[in-house]
């Protein structure tokens, strides 16, 4: 099929654009377009025939469950049952943002959007071209991220065409996404709230409102992944590989410029991910992509699956990159580096 995009102002939406991507969500097909954290790969979450399309195009096997993405509040007692007072008061003070819930699901959402558990995910968006979009569509949208499954998640209309291109109807190019990693999830269905995964809302927020919020992320190895969705280890991956330092700043800088060496040595092409301040330390041995001031986890986050996919584009075999703490945004970093490095951490000390 031939990817259609329309360029689109993110805050001033073209009605006749938001009209045809409403039309091609109606008729059952897919459709990228922007939120808050990265963009999202969207069809009728009401429709298994279309959500099935989802899998497919994005290659991602059928256990990985995905978002149902809404409009308005109501809309949630369109898609989950048992509804928790908490998930209310979080969304009164989350919503529209980077803030996923699991809620027991609503038996009219197909259960292809859940992977066939008894649960569903839902977030309500707050990029105005997302808003846009479902409400000119009025119906739930599920949408997981816009990449090849394991592949970094797409920030931008062209990283979604690197991955997805000639495989979905349609991208709504709004420009880069403002956050830059993913939302948080955060299961509501056991006895207290976990987060599934560290994203866009802060953990140190949700305990502010709810005490007893725990961050419980499973990293599992791919064999043993049949039972815990969207937890593998390996996901954001480059192509290259990549070694994630963590220590001391110093300590941790001195091992990537030993490791840089030690690589180009052996005719290796290396990668760094760096924060402003380290890249004095690094010579023209390796092809270096800069996140942000060291401090500004915001900043880094915004940029890191544009380095990483900017670093597989000038063809490395391996990228180092350093913790860069993990208050706050910190933790989601972590986590997707964590990930973008299949667990391949160096310790360098203190
Ligand atoms: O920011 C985001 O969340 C983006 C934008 C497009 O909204 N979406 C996104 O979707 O990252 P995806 O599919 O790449 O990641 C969704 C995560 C996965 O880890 C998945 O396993 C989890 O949410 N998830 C979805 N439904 C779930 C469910 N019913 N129970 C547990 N986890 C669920
Ligand atoms: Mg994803």
């Amino acid at each position: 099929m031939e990817t259609r995009v329309l360029t689109v102002d993110p805050e001033h939406p073209d009605p006749a654009a938001l009209a045809e991507a409403a039309a091609v969500l109606r008729a059952g097909g897919l459709v990228a377009f922007p939120t808050e954290t990265v963009y999202g790969l969207g069809a009728n979450a009401m429709d298994a025939d279309a959500l099935a399309r989802i899998y497919a195009a994005k290659r991602r096997p059928a256990n990985d469950p995905i978002i149902a993405h809404i409009a308005r509040v109501e809309q949630l007692d369109e898609l989950a049952r048992e509804i928790p007072a908490s998930a209310r008061t979080l969304a009164g003070a989350f919503w529209p943002g980077a803030l996923t819930l699991v809620l027991k699901r609503a038996p009219a959402v197909p259960e292809v959007i859940a992977a066939g558990r008894d649960t569903v995910a839902v977030r309500m968006p707050a990029h105005p071209l997302a808003r846009a979009l479902l409400q000119a569509v009025n119906l739930p949208v599920g949408a997981p991220s816009a990449n090849t499954f394991t592949r970094p998640s797409a920030t931008t209309a062209a990283h979604v065409l690197e991955d997805l291109d000639g495989r979905i109807d349609l991208v709504l190019d709004g420009g880069p996404t403002p956050i830059g990693v993913e939302s948080t999830v955060l299961d509501l269905t056991g006895p207290a709230p976990v987060v599934l995964r560290p994203g866009g809302v802060l953990l140190e927020d949700l305990q502010g409102v709810l005490p007893e919020t725990t961050l419980a992320p499973r990293y599992l190895a791919e064999d043993g992944a049949t039972d815990a969705p969207g937890q593998l280890l390996k996901h954001y991956s480059p192509r290259a590989r990549v070694l994630l330092f963590t220590g001391g700043r110093e300590a941790s800088r001195a091992r990537m410029q030993e490791e840089t060496r030690r690589l180009a040595a052996e005719g290796l092409a290396v990668g760094l991910l760096l924060a402003a301040e380290d890249t004095a330390a690094f010579a023209d041995t390796a092809a270096i992509e800069v996140l942000g001031a060291e401090g500004d986890h915001a900043a880094i986050s915004r940029r890191l699956f544009e380095a990483l996919r900017a670093l597989d584009r000038r063809g490395v075999d391996t990228i180092l990159v350093r913790d860069f703490g993990r208050a706050g945004l910190g933790a989601a970093l972590w986590d997707r580096l964590l990930r973008a490095a299949e667990g391949r951490v160096v310790d360098a000390g203190a």
